[in-house]
């Protein structure tokens, strides 16, 4: 067990790895930040930093040296900087869950290899394929960078009567899948948390809107039946077992007009979706994070408030000021100074205790 006291290292220097290390902090933990920004959310909060590139060994080691067991906010660490760190501490989750979620085609074949659903998809390396995959899985679908999207960077919606040229031109890289456009009734998402026992907490799968393919508003619990919660429970916790996380995985998905539902993608990470669970649960998400790397028994994922968390991106973020008048709205916000559009700010949720 890594016990209070001891140094937790967090790659990636964001909101996730701020919030992840106030909820250390509150269990008496140091955590150390490695990223390549000076002042980044997550510096803020805490002494201990290194700020570096990803693939700087010299300071991957000093930082190894200097902790007692890594982890990350995002899963596009190198696949070289997640081996590299795993042989000299422990790195939860490990490299092979990292491996898979940052590949959106391994991340698929994945997927069906374990026998969850997903979106029909090709992987397209050029125009040629483009257009073989449009026949096969369209009229309709979502062309996408296999690696390093996040927020629908790097995607484009596709129909059949585009001009392909023109589309694979604009889309820039020769890297690419193509997924079936889903016509979905609700997205939804469910975060669970593994132990080092593999004991398993599922948080309640909550509804997830975009804008513009980033999140926007989560509605905790999602409004869905109780047949679509449980099998989208099932879902991530057989995920979660196959990867052998220890930490926290969530899982994107969408929910057909048929009740079907499909995985779009896997974060082993803290997720936007879960910061409802800071105000509303009996452990949140980053604290369940802590608890698992660490060795600690998991704590309830049972909410005692039903929820709905709205992002403030960009200029949104002066919409606190009007949270603040509502006694029962949590106020979040990650010390970013430069409020560029799409840019996540801050957050808040509204509470709505149960009875
Ligand atoms: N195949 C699809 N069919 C319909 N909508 C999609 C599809 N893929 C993505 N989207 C929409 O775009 C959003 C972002 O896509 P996602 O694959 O989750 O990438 P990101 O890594 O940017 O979150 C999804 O939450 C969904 O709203
Ligand atoms: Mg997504």
């Amino acid at each position: 067990m890594i016990e209070p006291g001891q140094t937790i290292g967090i790659l990636g220097g964001g909101q996730l790895g701020r919030m992840t290390a106030l909820a250390a902090l509150a269990l008496g933990y140091r955590c150390h930040i490695f990223s390549p920004d000076k002042d980044g959310p997550a510096k803020q909060v805490t002494p201990l930093a290194t700020d570096a590139d990803y693939d700087d060994k010299a300071a991957l080691a000093k930082f190894a040296a200097a902790v007692d067991v890594i982890t990350f906010e995002f899963e596009n660490v190198p696949a070289d900087t997640a081996e590299y760190l795993a042989a000299l501490k422990p790195l939860r989750p490990g490299a092979s869950a990292l491996r898979i979620a940052q590949d959106r085609i391994k991340e698929k074949d994945f997927l069906r290899s374990i026998g969850v659903a997903t979106a029909p998809y090709r992987a397209v390396g050029s125009e040629e394929a483009l257009r073989r995959a449009m026949d096969e899985i369209g009229p309709r679908g979502v062309l996408k960078t296999v690696r390093m999207g996040y927020d629908g960077k790097g995607q484009m919606a596709m129909r059949a009567e585009m001009d392909m040229a023109a589309a694979w031109q604009s889309f820039g890289s020769t890297d690419g899948i193509l997924e079936g456009f889903v016509e979905f009734a609700c997205e939804v998402s469910v975060i669970v948390a593994r132990g080092e026992n593999g004991k398993i907490a599922t948080y309640t799968p909550v509804e997830n809107q975009h804008v513009n393919h980033i999140l926007d508003t989560t509605i905790a619990p999602a409004r869905v039946s109780p047949e679509v919660s449980m099998r989208a429970e099932a879902i991530a916790h057989h995920i979660a077992e196959k990867l052998e996380i220890i930490g926290l995985l969530a899982v994107e998905m969408f929910v057909t007009h048929e009740g079907e539902v499909l995985v779009n993608e896997l974060a082993p990470r803290p997720h936007n979706s879960g910061h409802w669970t800071i105000d509303a649960c009996y452990t949140n998400q980053f604290e369940q994070l802590v608890r698992a790397i660490c060795g600690l028994p998991l704590g309830s994922p049972a909410h005692h408030s039903d929820a709905v968390m709205k992002n403030l991106i960009g200029t949104d973020i002066a919409k606190w000021r009007e949270a603040a008048n509502d006694p029962l709205q949590k106020i979040h916000l990650y010390g970013k100074e430069n409020a560029a559009p799409g840019r996540k700010m801050g957050h808040v949720t509204k509470l709505t205790p149960r009875r």
